[in-house]
């Protein structure tokens, strides 16, 4: 009997030591697993005479009961106890800021091209579109450049047949919309174009081109002058100097070449504007009176002005990028560094 009652003493104590649901599982192992203290009682019983066998077996039964309810009761305890000791130690502040989520942005170039045409847009001028499969004739007869001109030379072509090309330029863009609208017009037609060039920090195979053309009775070199100055100012700010050149090109006369002062070294010189203080934007000039007849406007009647500029340079100079090439390369550590939007004023 007292070997009774000091194996429930021993069990009541362990139990109220136990802190851990853990140290509670060790307990029931050590009374109650296959070789467990009261297991072993029970197992034993086989042995005794049978008078014996009920006396003991009644205890041994009893302290099992016991110890398997008391072993139910403080585990649910102590599992009430861990999870308070959880939700305190793990409590969330729902008031902590978020942990940002990166935000993409357009590409630079493409921020760019619809930057400048917004700028025009803003003019008035309507955006137009061109295939960049283009036939011999959009690209270069219509745009008074006849087969063995020499401009052709002007521009490395990629041929897909005698016929067919890749677009070099934005132009034939103007020869689409003349054909399908009379004037007055105002358009400018952003796109890619395509040259078979080496490859280096200011050219690409492929880039990007705004074309511009404004088409009405009465238009002179002055509103050319006008709108390409302003522009300018509104695409790199009120102070940046910009100069009109004589130049040429088959689908103007006459024909310019616009300079802006290089914003990398301020017009002093540097690398990139080789030296100068300038670089060269874009290519402009008054309609030539053979493309107006290709398109059948009456050249006597009608005077315009286009333009074609380089969407790269424009980035090159926005953005203090001195390689091309970065653009196309997709380095997420040049593209993150660039500006969501930029815009003067
Ligand atoms: N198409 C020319 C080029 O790619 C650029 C150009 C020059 C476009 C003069 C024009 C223009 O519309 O008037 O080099």
């Amino acid at each position: 009997m007292s070997d009774w009652a000091r194996l429930q003493e021993e069990v009541t104590s362990d139990l109220q030591q136990a802190r851990t649901t853990s140290e509670l599982e060790a307990i029931r192992v050590k009374y109650l697993g296959r070789k467990g203290r009261l297991t072993e009682v029970l197992r034993s019983l086989a042995k005794l005479s049978e008078g014996q066998r009920r006396l003991v077996g009644q205890e041994a039964n009893a302290l099992r009961d016991f110890l398997e309810s008391a072993l139910t009761a403080r585990r649910q305890a102590l599992r009430q106890k861990e999870l308070e000791q959880t939700l305190k130690e793990e409590r969330l502040d729902v008031t902590l800021p978020p942990i940002p989520f990166p935000l993409g942005h357009r590409h630079p170039i493409t921020q760019t091209l619809s930057e400048v045409v917004e700028i025009f847009t803003h003019m008035g001028f309507a955006i137009a579109d061109g295939p960049e499969l283009e036939t011999d004739y959009y690209n270069f007869t219509a745009l008074n450049i006849p087969p063995d001109h020499p401009a052709r030379d002007m521009q490395d072509t990629f041929y897909l047949t005698e016929e067919w090309l890749l677009r070099t330029h934005t132009s034939p863009v103007q020869i689409h919309v003349m054909e399908r609208q009379s004037p007055p017009l105002r358009i400018v037609a952003p796109g890619r174009v395509f040259r078979h060039e080496a490859i280096d920090a200011s050219h690409s195979a492929v880039f990007h081109q705004v074309e511009g053309l404004a088409v009405d009775e009465g238009i002179s070199f002055s509103d050319l002058k006008g709108t390409l100055s302003l522009f300018v100012r509104h695409c790199f700010g009120p102070s940046v100097g910009l100069r009109f050149r004589p130049s040429y090109f088959p689908f103007t006369e006459p024909s310019a070449e616009v300079d802006v002062q290089c914003l990398l070294c301020q017009g002093t010189g540097c690398r990139t504007c080789g030296g100068s203080g300038w670089i060269e934007m874009l290519g402009a000039g008054m309609v030539h009176p053979k493309v107006f007849e290709a398109v059948h406007y009456d050249p006597e009647r009608y005077t315009g002005f286009a333009f074609g500029l380089g969407v790269e340079r424009i980035a090159m100079l926005k953005f203090g990028v001195e390689d091309m090439r970065l653009f196309y390369e997709n380095d997420v550590r040049l593209l993150e560094q660039i500006p969501r939007r930029w815009a003067w004023g």
